[in-house]
């Protein structure tokens, strides 16, 4: 079986991973190397792992989260698709049967909100692990821009934390900002990977809270029931 230190341990993979961090930091943006996709692959697995999963979709999803970027060093659009692709004779070639290797390049290639959506378990995870990526230490210092809202925002995020709640079936993504951007500026990047996070979440029987300085800010629309808010008639 293969397993995330092979799959770590490859000189293809290396490569890709090093190509794809390489051509986004000339390009300006946040970080996107080993630490990264090592909290994407560690993320990933954990949900899995919370919401009760067999162990080796557990274990793909680690795998999945380790590579989901290396499409990068081709081209940052369509990076997901061109990942999928670069992704499967390498797969192939370290022997993982061709099933386990679909099951990856098919979340590798939905991950992105422009293109992708949540089409397994893996993909799921895959997806809310990727978007929750949200940090200060992704700012890469020595091109830190106050006049770029990507930065302006992951440098305001001083803490962040995923938690999955089973037996609620709840999935909650917390985040802590301080004054160096706003609420309103984290939607407006986040929006839409937030709104995926969601789908994703929906897929895994869950819902998705996002919390954000304590406030969850995406809860769904429901009837007022009598006595709350203050209405006792
Ligand atoms: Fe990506
Ligand atoms: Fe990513």
């Amino acid at each position: 079986m293969i397993t995330l230190q092979d799959v770590r341990s490859n000189e293809d993979i290396a490569g890709l991973i090093d190509a794809t961090n390489q051509a986004l930091e000339v390009l300006g943006y946040t970080e996107h190397g080993l630490r990264h996709v090592g909290y994407v692959s560690h993320t990933a697995e954990q949900i899995l792992r919370e919401l009760g999963y067999p162990e080796r979709r557990c274990q793909l999803a680690a795998i999945a989260g380790w590579v989901h970027d290396v499409g990068n060093s081709i081209n940052r659009h369509n990076h997901g698709i061109t990942g999928g692709a670069l992704l499967f004779p390498i797969l192939r070639g370290m022997g993982m049967p061709v099933e386990e290797v679909t099951t990856i390049c098919t979340a590798v290639g939905n991950h992105e909100e422009q293109n992708g959506l949540p089409v397994s378990d893996v993909s799921s995870a895959l997806i809310i692990a990727d978007k929750s990526d949200a940090h200060r230490t992704r700012v890469r210092k020595k091109h830190f821009n106050l006049d770029d809202i990507h930065d302006r925002v992951n440098y305001a995020i001083k803490l962040n934390w995923l938690e999955v709640d089973k037996p609620r079936r709840v999935i909650r993504y917390e985040i802590a900002m301080d004054q160096s951007s706003s609420v309103m500026e984290f939607m407006q990047i986040y929006l839409t990977r937030m709104r995926m996070s969601e789908a994703a979440a929906k897929y895994l029987g869950c819902s998705f809270d996002l919390v954000v300085n304590g406030v969850v800010v995406n809860n769904q629309a429901r009837m007022p029931v009598e006595g709350e808010n203050g209405s006792s008639s």
